[in-house]
């Protein structure tokens, strides 16, 4: 997870992220929707690397190792160094190299995450800007860019640009917290979830929503007691296998959510015989194709 940066290359680890809590509160006039969530980030993700390109090349470039992503422009990683270019036109062209292991459509900040190590990286070649600068550009990227700005869980509302530090109380409850991620072959984009949650609009109560999290700052709910997520309903019924898999965990009684907009999940096991109920449970749901893996909040 080490990261590493010097004028002419750097590396920097790209962690995946859960929403112990998401609550959407309601459409803004923008079309965007309003939600208060706690996010945390995991030792598990991908690893992005830059370097400066050989003389010739007049453009960034991408490679991706590991899980299929788009290599072209689109990808937020190069939307990300020419959103940084503009602002800093004298930046070099980069050579990026992503190693993926964080599936897309998943809810784990996969893309997001990216971008914002993208922007860490170019911040470090290119010394000078504000961290103010940097979270700016990367809420233009995408909505949960910011929270991968930051090095700790944070309280994110509006939506999800506008972020609180939780107290450090409730970080250390958070760090090191044993998490398993896992989840079905199929993804779900964000922006379908969100048409979902819309049509049906069941939308959470943002004063419930804002002492749910004052209950968890303060220490009066535990993690396992916090979880909450407004899109369980909307996507489980698109995706029922996901229901199915959550009821068999819990039944279990370890406790389980999906997180952000789906497809993945998460679990938080007390101990190893619990990793290897879901694991199998999983294993028993989506086969081969299915997602798992330990890891443990940062
Ligand atoms: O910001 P991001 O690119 O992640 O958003 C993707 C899509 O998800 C948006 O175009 C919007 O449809 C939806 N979205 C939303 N409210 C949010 C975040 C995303 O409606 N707070």
């Amino acid at each position: 997870m080490e990261n590493t940066a010097s004028p002419a290359r750097g590396s920097r680890f790209s962690p995946a992220k859960i929403n112990l809590f998401l609550a959407v509160t309601g459409l803004r006039p923008d079309g965007f929707h309003n939600l208060v969530s706690i996010v945390a980030q995991c030792a598990f993700g991908d690893r992005l690397t830059r370097r400066d390109a050989d003389g010739g090349a007049a453009e960034d470039s991408l490679e991706v190792t590991g899980t299929d992503v788009p290599e072209g422009a689109g990808n937020l990683v190069l939307r990300a160094a020419a959103a940084f270019r503009r602002a800093e036109p004298k930046l070099p062209p980069q050579r990026f190299k992503l190693e993926k292991r964080i599936p897309l459509g998943a809810g784990l900040g996969g893309g997001s995450g990216n971008a914002a190590a993208a922007l860490s990286l170019l911040a470090e070649r290119m010394p000078g800007m504000s961290a103010t600068w940097l979270g700016g550009i990367g809420a233009g990227l995408g909505s949960d860019v910011p929270l991968f700005l930051q090095d700790h869980a944070v309280i994110m509302r509006g939506r999800g640009d506008r972020l609180e530090d939780l107290p450090e109380s409730a970080c250390d409850r958070l760090s090191g917290l044993p998490v398993l991620l896992f989840g079905p072959p199929a993804a779900m984009e964000t922006p379908r979830a969100y048409a979902l949650l819309r049509a049906r609009g069941t939308y959470a109560a943002p004063q419930w929503a804002e002492e749910r999290v004052a209950a968890f700052a303060e220490g009066r709910l535990s993690p396992e007691e916090l979880l909450f997520n407004s899109f369980a309903e909307v996507v489980e019924d698109r995706l029922p296998t996901i229901a199915v898999v959550l009821r068999s965990v819990r039944e279990a009684g370890i406790p389980a959510l999906m997180s952000g907009s789906g497809s993945a999940c998460f679990a938080l096991p007390r101990d190893d015989a619990d990793t290897e109920t879901v694991r199998g449970i999983v294993a028993e749901a989506w086969g081969a194709g299915a997602f798992f893996t330990p890891t443990f909040l940062l």
